[in-house]
């Protein structure tokens, strides 16, 4: 649909987190060596109205972060680009639907913290609505489990806990056809005022993600973030085959969407230290660069203090705000929202008149 632009609702961004520790900042460039300094706020240029949806439709843009390698820094990018939008005051909902519980615990829930409440599971299985389900995203500020002494509320975001039962979601799909459409009901039944559903998957494509990505539209995106490693680069192309044969399935059909399409790809760990490392980021910035140009996003460059949202509970532009990283994600969605849809129309603002 280019040249439409959406209109997204802000609500008010009240509570930015107090400063973090912080990482030292060894550049601030990007990587065309313009220095940055971003007021997300200046550049959320969609106006005010809440009743925009793509298309019409009742429920918000789906961005599906997928790609099939594990560790490719899918829930990394995630959960800093869920939080970025939710501090600049767009609520979303982050799905956590891998097993591993990875967003879910950035996004301060552990199983002692989930016991007795419901899970991605359950939506899997029809036991649950989405507001029954979705959980307020938080950070952890203490070291204990009190829910108000020793977590931070991350305004405008939620999250739907993953559950280490989403390890038997394909096999459920498989035995009850009707469970393929769990995701279509939540997004039909859906009335809420969010402005994008962020979907983290595992690391493979079966029948899970299938009856998610089906749903997908054009205004949609899918988002493989991988590392700055020639491997990870080939596994982009096992994406696009599988975004085919999704489309491929669904050509005609009246009752899903059925257009998953690639609109982005996130290189990360650009810039690594050791030496090996950065002649394998080079190589496979080259090869990006050479078969994706026109759906690269701003490298996510490498930050030695990226592993911290799990074990500290704390996503990255909270816990370090001035990282390399952080920085990137915020540029990432600037261009993520300056030119979601214009991408195809030729004009002067398409990402690639700016390259
Ligand atoms: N910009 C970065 N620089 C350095 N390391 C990073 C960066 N982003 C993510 N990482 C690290 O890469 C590893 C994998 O990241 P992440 O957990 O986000 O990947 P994933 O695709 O969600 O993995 P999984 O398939 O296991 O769920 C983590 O150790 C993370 O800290
Ligand atoms: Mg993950």
């Amino acid at each position: 649909m280019a040249g439409v632009l959406p209109r997204l609702e802000r609500q008010g961004a009240k509570s930015k987190p107090e400063v973090a520790p912080e990482e030292v900042l060894y550049t601030d460039t990007d990587r065309s060596g313009d220095t940055l300094d971003l007021d997300l706020s200046s550049l959320w240029w969609y106006g005010t109205d809440s009743d925009f949806r793509p298309k019409g439709r009742n429920w918000p843009l789906i961005w599906a972060y997928i790609i099939e390698g594990g560790g490719s820094t899918k829930t990394t990018s995630v959960t800093s680009m869920a939080v970025i939008a939710a501090l600049d005051g767009f609520p979303g909902v982050v799905f956590d639907l891998d097993s591993n519980m990875s967003s879910t615990t950035v996004l301060g829930y552990d199983e002692t913290a989930l016991k007795g409440k419901k899970t991605a599971i359950d939506l899997l299985y029809g036991r649950a609505t989405l507001d029954e389900v979705a959980l307020p995203a938080r950070y952890r500020v203490g070291d204990g489990d009190d829910p108000e002494e020793d977590f931070e509320p991350i305004e405008n975001l939620r999250v739907v806990p993953g559950s280490p039962a989403m390890a038997d979601a394909d096999r459920a799909i498989a035995e009850d056809a009707d469970r393929n459409d769990w995701f279509a009901e939540i997004l039909r039944s859906y009335e809420g005022i969010d402005s994008v559903f962020y979907v983290d998957f595992p690391a493979s494509y079966g029948k899970m993600p299938y009856s998610v990505l089906r749903m997908l539209d054009e205004e949609d995106s899918v988002i493989p973030s991988i590392k700055a490693d020639p491997k990870a680069v080939k596994l982009v192309k096992r994406l696009t085959d599988e975004l085919e044969r999704v489309r491929d399935k669904n050509r005609g059909c009246r009752s899903v969407p059925g257009r998953p399409t690639l609109k982005h790809l996130i290189l990360s760990g650009t810039q690594p230290l050791t030496w090996p490392e950065q002649v394998a980021a080079r190589r496979a910035t080259a090869a990006a660069e050479a078969m994706y140009s026109s759906v690269l996003l701003p490298y996510i460059r490498y930050s030695a203090d990226a592993e911290k949202i799990y074990e500290d509970a704390v996503p990255l532009p909270i816990l370090l705000p001035d990282s390399v990283a952080s920085v990137d994600y915020r540029e990432v969605m600037r261009r993520m929202w300056m030119f979601p849809y214009l991408d195809e129309c030729g004009c002067d603002y398409c990402p690639g008149a700016l390259e």
